[in-house]
């Protein structure tokens, strides 16, 4: 009896985990992300040292889309930008945004020729990914 009941408690923790996303199996999954995008804060300090095919994705949850200065984004996200002048960055956008990335440039411009430069899509453990570079967003509200 007690035993079901714990692992009846252990499945319920599991479930409401994968539903808010847990930064530390973020950090881990963020290994997939690293080829192309680094976590610098603004001192220049490497929580994460990457790539820069991508944009360092340091304080990006509270961001505007396409919020680093001195990186060259792709016409599709600049788009959403213009289009959406008020949009900040949540860990819901960044779910829908790593799962397919053309897919949500599209969805967000209503153009459906825009595409987004990342073709990388993540298909799992998304939620946790989003915690963790939340966990990375200093000035998030
Ligand atoms: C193969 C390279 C590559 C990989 C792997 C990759 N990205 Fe990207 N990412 C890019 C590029 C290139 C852009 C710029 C897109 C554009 O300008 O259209 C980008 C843009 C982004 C943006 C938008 C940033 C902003 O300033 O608005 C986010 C968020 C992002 N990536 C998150 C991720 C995450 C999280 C992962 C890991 C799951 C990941 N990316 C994996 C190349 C990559």
């Amino acid at each position: 009896m007690i035993r079901a009941a714990a692992a009846i408690l252990v499945a319920f923790a599991g479930a409401a985990h994968a539903q808010a996303g847990d930064p530390e199996q973020g950090e881990s999954e963020f290994r997939k992300c690293r080829s192309c995008h680094m976590i610098q804060d603004d001192e220049g300090r490497d929580i994460v040292r990457g790539g820069r095919v991508g944009p360092n994705l340091w304080n990006i949850v509270g961001s505007p889309v396409a919020h680093q200065d001195d990186y060259r984004y792709g016409d599709g996200l600049l788009a959403v930008r213009e289009a959406m002048p008020d949009f900040v960055w949540t860990e819901e956008e960044l779910v829908a945004y790593v799962t397919d990335p053309t897919a949500w440039v599209r969805e967000k411009t209503g153009d459906d020729r825009a595409r987004s430069k990342m073709t990388f899509k993540l298909n799992r453990n998304q939620a946790d990914l989003a915690a963790f570079l939340a966990a990375n967003s200093p000035d998030a509200p």
